[in-house]
């Protein structure tokens, strides 16, 4: 997998330098057709090169970089001109979003080796004087939609100066396998491809914080279909939607320590806790129910074989939580039940604030009850699957993902207490 800590640690350490050494240039107003070429951020500049209207790709043989500029413009055309994000083309420390300032470069291209030897498919370069960056991709990875998504992804978090490889991620998934970017994906004769959901992790593990950046237990790469779910919003929750994910980018008060879950409360309606948002995320991904057609029929192909052990067997319809699987920090434990009636009854007893759902499954749709108060109730169909859902969702705190303290990885100790079903 394309591995960008090190350079997440370089863009942190880094952030805030401001050029001197820009030269003078010409402002323009509205980007043209034609965005131009750059010679400052030169590195292999003398290596053969080959342009489309927004991107200069070097080093690659001519049929490889028509690909690699396919690809990059139908991303281009998709996030930049369809869905409004900013272009990296320009300048991150220039003009607000709407009054952009002029001039719009060729975002660069290089094939480069060297990175494979990081054990990267790609890395994004930013140029902190410059405002820019560019890309490095392995041979093999050219023509890579997922990787060039990826990589396109965190050259435009970039431009909005705010960096989450989640948000990468989510681009990528976006990109490739979401008909979001059919339309422009089709204009370059570029195909789209299998969902990039990782279910070992992102259901296998889904006790971990939400977003852990830790190494060794490191999940930031997985866990966005959170931002898939609040982007469908399929439970219409007020502040949710198609633009969410890009006004979290923009109401994200720079250099503060807020989180990304600080800023959803903040553009959520009344009514509406991001604590609610979370239980019901991982209420849906008890059946991968989030408006993501290729990630549910990959965790359909995918189900049997995932870690489901989170609780122990005390007898008698009681269970509790196994001390290592405890949810951390807005993550949660999926139980799928066994019906022995139709009727099921659930209690459910914790240290802690939680938020607990049953998700019933049937043939062409899931509905979710909500436990009020520890207590739950649901009468099953006859072809109704059923799993019981607790998310720790406390109150927000400010973490830092790269170093998570115990606090924040100290899972919710509950118990549960079942009719009619078992575990
Ligand atoms: C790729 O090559 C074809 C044929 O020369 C050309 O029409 C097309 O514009 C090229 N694509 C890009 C993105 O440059
Ligand atoms: C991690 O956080 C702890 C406090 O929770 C702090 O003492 C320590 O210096 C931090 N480590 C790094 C590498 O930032």
């Amino acid at each position: 997998m394309v591995n960008f800590t090190h350079l997440l640690t370089l863009l942190i350490a880094q952030y805030g330098i401001i050029a001197t050494a820009l030269p003078r240039q010409v402002r323009q107003a509205s980007p043209p057709s034609q965005y131009a070429a750059n010679r400052l951020l030169d590195g292999l500049s003398d290596d053969p090169y080959q342009d489309s209207a927004h991107f200069r790709v070097y080093g690659a043989d001519a049929a490889t970089a028509n690909k690699t500029l396919g690809i990059l413009e139908a991303a281009h055309q998709c996030f930049v001109q369809d869905l409004g994000w900013r272009t990296p083309g320009l300048d991150n420390k220039k003009g607000r979003v709407g009054k952009e300032v002029g001039p719009w470069y060729k975002m660069k291209v290089y094939k480069d080796e060297t990175i494979s030897i990081r054990s990267a498919a790609g890395a994004t370069e930013p140029n902190y004087d410059m405002g820019l960056a560019l890309l490095r991709i392995t041979e093999g990875y050219l023509t890579s939609p997922r990787v060039l998504g990826h990589e396109f992804g965190h050259a435009m978090h970039f431009s909005e100066k705010r960096w989450w490889e989640t948000v990468a991620n989510f681009v990528a998934e976006l990109y490739v396998a979401t008909p979001t970017c059919d339309q422009a994906r089709s204009v370059f004769g570029v195909r789209g491809g299998d969902s990039i959901i990782h279910l070992t992790r992102v259901i296998g593990d889904s006790h971990q914080v939400i977003v852990d950046a830790t190494s060794g237990s490191s999940n930031h790469y997985h866990a966005w279909p959170f931002l898939s779910y609040i982007t469908n919003s399929p439970d219409s929750y007020s502040g949710l939607g198609k633009q969410i994910v890009l006004d979290m980018i923009r109401k994200y008060p720079l250099n503060s320590n807020e989180t990304p879950l600080h800023t959803i409360e903040r553009l959520l309606g009344r009514g509406v806790g991001v604590q609610k948002v979370i239980g019901r995320y991982w209420a849906r991904m008890a059946y991968v129910d989030i408006g993501n057609a290729k990630a549910q029929s990959k965790f359909n192909l995918e189900r049997k074989s995932l870690n489901y052990a989170n609780l122990d067997d005390l007898g008698h319809g009681r269970y509790m939580v196994k001390a290592a699987r405890a949810p951390r920090y807005m993550g949660a434990n999926i139980i799928p039940l066994k019906a022995s009636a139709s009727k099921v009854s659930v209690t459910v007893m914790a240290d802690g604030s939680y938020t607990a759902t049953l998700a019933v499954k049937g043939g062409s749709s899931t509905r979710y009850v909500e436990l009020n108060g520890g207590k739950g109730e649901v009468t099953l169909a006859s072809d109704e699957g059923l799993s019981l859902v607790v998310a720790n969702t406390p109150t927000l705190v400010q973490y830092d993902a790269f170093n998570i303290s115990a606090e924040l990885n100290r899972g919710l100790i509950y118990s549960v207490q079942l009719f009619g079903a078992i575990v």
